[in-house]
């Protein structure tokens, strides 16, 4: 704080941080949308798990930007930048979310910047507090911003979580890993919740997801085993434009947890009913396996035939 009881400027209580950190994730996005129009090469992390040279880039240039911007700031970044994470702020930073997409020309992805604060006496595997949030998408040049307590923002004009009231009504979205993909139950989540929705959305960049979520253009969103990179941004859009963000069982979510649920609030508890009946085992909705349809149909053929 300064002598007279006010913030210093690269506080979060200054108003310039969003503005900033918004100019900052728009020239990102803008390397990124150069970089999508004349294609990259891929590697690989994993055995699906995708990279390229536009989320180094762009992490790099995130990381001189913000270094500039807030030079005691600590910043932790998708493709490994570590610095100054003793520090009060912590920015988390994916440069390109929805690097598959990315690669495949399937324009869906974006930058993604959170900003945790973490007052002294923090302990390193605790939480501090998320105080703004920026998602950029450089394809809809839609900008999405929240900062803690004064609501979440698209382009400047205030968003709000939708107002639909039941599950039955909803349209909502996750996302699969593309690391130990064999691990993950989510296929039998996907399904449920698709039989109980207006349809479950696989868009392929949660960052997004969740500032849709704010928006109001989707009514939930979950997902396991997603990082901090990913979710900084969006949980405070989500929270800052009046929707509620847990774990699948309602307790509040941590940025290093295995799972993330966020609604509109409406649906949120209908949410964690249907998790904790799909984790025992109840209640599920049966579907024919590939097997026993294929059977109906060759039974269905059979018949056909035996009447011409
Ligand atoms: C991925 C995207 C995707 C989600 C994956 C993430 P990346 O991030 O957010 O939607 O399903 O779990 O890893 O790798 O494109 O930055
Ligand atoms: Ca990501
Ligand atoms: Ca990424």
């Amino acid at each position: 704080m300064s002598g007279d009881g006010t913030a210093e400027t690269t506080s979060i209580e200054d108003v310039s941080v969003v503005p900033r950190a918004a100019e900052i994730t728009r020239e990102a996005g803008a390397r990124l949308r150069e970089f999508f129009a004349t294609g990259v090469e891929t590697e690989y992390k994993g055995d699906v798990d995708v990279v390229t040279v536009a989320d180094r880039t762009v992490e790099k240039l995130i990381r001189t930007r913000l270094g500039d911007a807030f030079p005691e700031h600590g910043i932790y970044g998708e493709e490994g930048t570590r610095e100054r994470l003793e520090g009060e702020y912590r920015w988390y930073v994916d440069p390109l979310d929805g690097t598959t997409n990315f690669a495949h020309g399937f324009p869906q992805f974006c930058v993604s910047m959170g900003l945790e604060h973490r007052p002294a006496g923090t302990k390193p595997d605790e939480d501090g507090m998320l105080v703004a949030g920026v998602v950029y998408d450089p394809m809809r040049d839609e900008l999405f911003t929240a900062e803690r307590g004064r609501g979440a923002r698209l382009n400047g004009k205030a968003i709000h979580v939708s107002p639909v009231p039941a599950l039955a009504e909803a349209l909502i979205a996750t996302g699969f890993p593309s690391r130990k993909r064999h691990a993950s139950p989510n296929i039998h989540f996907y399904h449920e919740f698709t039989l109980r929705s207006h349809g479950v959305r696989r868009a392929g960049s949660a960052a997004l997801d969740l500032a849709y979520v704010a928006a109001g253009r989707l009514d939930a969103f979950w997902e396991f085993n997603l990082n901090p990179w990913d979710t900084a941004a969006g949980i405070l859009l989500v929270e800052e434009a009046g929707g509620r963000v847990t774990n699948f069982a309602g307790a509040n979510y941590r940025l290093k947890s295995d799972e993330i649920l966020a609604s509109n609030g409406l649906i949120h508890e209908e949410l964690i009913g249907l998790f904790g009946d799909m984790f025992a085992g109840r209640n599920l909705a049966p579907i024919p396996t590939p097997q026993a349809f294929a059977q109906a149909r060759k039974s269905r053929e059979q018949t056909t035939e035996g009447t011409r």
